[in-house]
């Protein structure tokens, strides 16, 4: 079967979640990669939490700006996400990786938009659920426990 590809819709329209998500571009601390991005979410009740990618010179303990935004959200009492946007200094169309992917499926839907810059005042928007169809969910580790009480 052929692999299959998420489609997103082009938009020209200036989002102002993806305005935010530049706005936190210049806080980026990126020594190593110098590729900066920014994210930012907008909660249920319409507040909007911010996020840029700080590096580390142990390059793996480096946030990338999706984690900063949802831990933002997260501490200050929100769990339900309506959008999310995420832009590069680059403006390349950068979408989340595949670890943020699974961070933003903890505490939302499929069919979360997630709204990618694609500079020249162009954005994508693909649902959560395209970028991430199989997620490891809380329902993922009860199975587990069935399976393994089962054998037992
Ligand atoms: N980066 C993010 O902040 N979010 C992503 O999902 C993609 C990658 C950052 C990590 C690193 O600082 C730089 O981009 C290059 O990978
Ligand atoms: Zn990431």
């Amino acid at each position: 079967m052929p692999a299959t590809y998420p489609t997103a819709s082009r938009s020209s329209d200036m989002d102002p979640l993806i305005e935010a998500a530049r706005d936190v571009l210049d806080d980026a601390h990126v020594p190593y990669s110098e590729y900066r991005v920014g994210a930012a979410v907008e909660t249920a009740d319409g507040t909007v939490y911010t996020g840029c990618n700080i590096e580390n010179a142990n390059y793996s303990n480096s946030l990338h700006a999706e984690e900063v935004a949802v831990a933002e959200a997260v501490k200050n009492g929100h769990r339900a996400f309506d959008r999310i946007a995420v832009t590069s200094g680059a403006r390349d169309g950068v979408t989340p990786c595949g670890m943020c992917r699974q961070t933003l499926a903890e505490f939302a839907d499929g069919d979360l938009p997630v709204i990618c810059d694609e500079g020249g005042g162009e954005t994508s928007e693909y649902s959560l659920g395209e970028l991430l169809p199989n997620t490891i969910s809380e329902g993922t580790l009860a199975d587990a426990d069935r399976t393994r009480s089962s054998s037992e």
